[in-house]
C-alpha cells in the first residue's frame, strides 16, 4: 500500500448508521485500513461507541448517554434514524444495524477481522466523568493486550482527543500508545507546527487544511504525522492526497480508497 491510511469514520457511516457493528464490518469489507470511533462512559462505567453527548440524534432514546446504564442503552434502537438501516425488501432489520456498540464488542470484531486493522479511539470531552474515560479506556486496552503494540501486531490502537489534557492523561497512563491531538481551530502555538504533551500525530479538520495550505507541511516538517477528518468529498480527498497526509478519516472509505488507487 502506498499513500495515506484510510480510516472509516464511525464505520462506513455514509452508508449505514454510525457506530453500529454493521457500519464497521462494511468498512472492513470495503478495505479500510482502519476504523474510527468515539467513546463515552455509561453511568455504570462501560465504554460505549456514541458520538453525541445526548441520545436524541442517533437513537430512539432521550437525554444524556452518561446518565444511562449499559442495560438501559442496550434497550434502545441506534439505527432506525438512518436511511441505510433498511430493512431491504421483506427482510427483518439486522440487529447489527440497530444495536448499541460497546468498545469491547468493537475490539472483538477488529480482532476477528483476520487481517491488520488500525483503530482510532476518540475520547469525548467535556464529560462528567473527566479523566475516568482515559483510565477506563487504558484498562480495557491493557486487558486486550493493546497498550504495548509492535509494528507487526495485527491490531494497533491510537487514542485521540480534542482535549490536550486527555491526550496528556493517555500518555501518562500508557506512554507507548500513539496519540492524536485533534484540532478544529488553529491555536497560536500551532504556527510553529509543534504539538503539546507529546502527541505524535496532529488531527486537523478538513476545513483547516483547506484554508491553511501551510499547515500540513509545517506539521510534517516538525516531525508529526497528520490525520485529517472528515474527508468525504472527492475534491477534498484529492486535496489531502496531494498534501501528503498520513491518514484520511472519512465517512466514505470506499471513495477514498478508490481515489488513493
Ligand atoms: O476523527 C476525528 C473526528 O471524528 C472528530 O470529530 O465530531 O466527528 O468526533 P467528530
Ligand atoms: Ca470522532
Amino acid at each position: 500500500m502506498s499513500g495515506p491510511l484510510v480510516f472509516a469514520h464511525r464505520g462506513s457511516s455514509a452508508a449505514l448508521p454510525e457506530h453500529t457493528l454493521a457500519a464497521y464490518l462494511r468498512a472492513l469489507k470495503e478495505g479500510a485500513d482502519g476504523l474510527e470511533c468515539d467513546v463515552r462512559l455509561t453511568r455504570d462505567g462501560h465504554l460505549v461507541c456514541v458520538h453525541d453527548r445526548r441520545l436524541d440524534r442517533t437513537s430512539n432514546g432521550r437525554g444524556k448517554v452518561s446518565a444511562r446504564t449499559l442495560a438501559e442503552l442496550e434497550a434502545l434502537d441506534f439505527g432506525s434514524w438512518h436511511p441505510g438501516c433498511g430493512p431491504d425488501a421483506d427482510e427483518p432489520v439486522d440487529p447489527a444495524r440497530t444495536r448499541l456498540l460497546t468498545l469491547e464488542r468493537l475490539l472483538d470484531a477488529v480482532h476477528g477481522a483476520g487481517r491488520p486493522v488500525r483503530l482510532l479511539i476518540e475520547t469525548k470531552h467535556p464529560t462528567r466523568y473527566g479523566g475516568n474515560v482515559e483510565r477506563r479506556l487504558v484498562d480495557v486496552l491493557r486487558r486486550y493486550g493493546l497498550t504495548e503494540q509492535g509494528p507487526d501486531d495485527p491490531v494497533r490502537v491510537t487514542v485521540m482527543s480534542f482535549s490536550p489534557l486527555a491526550v496528556r492523561r493517555t500518555r501518562e497512563l500508557a506512554p507507548t500508545l500513539p496519540t492524536v491531538l485533534l484540532l478544529d481551530t488553529l491555536p497560536g502555538w500551532l504556527r510553529l507546527g509543534r504539538l503539546p504533551f507529546g502527541a505524535r500525530i496532529a488531527g486537523p479538520g478538513i476545513a483547516l487544511v483547506r484554508s491553511r495550505p501551510w499547515l500540513v507541511p509545517t506539521l510534517r516538517a516538525a516531525g508529526h504525522q497528520v490525520y485529517v477528518w472528515t474527508v468525504n468529498e472527492p475534491d477534498d480527498v484529492d486535496l489531502v492526497l496531494a498534501a501528503g497526509v498520513d491518514g484520511i478519516i472519512t465517512d466514505r472509505p470506499a471513495l477514498a480508497l478508490a481515489r488513493r488507487g
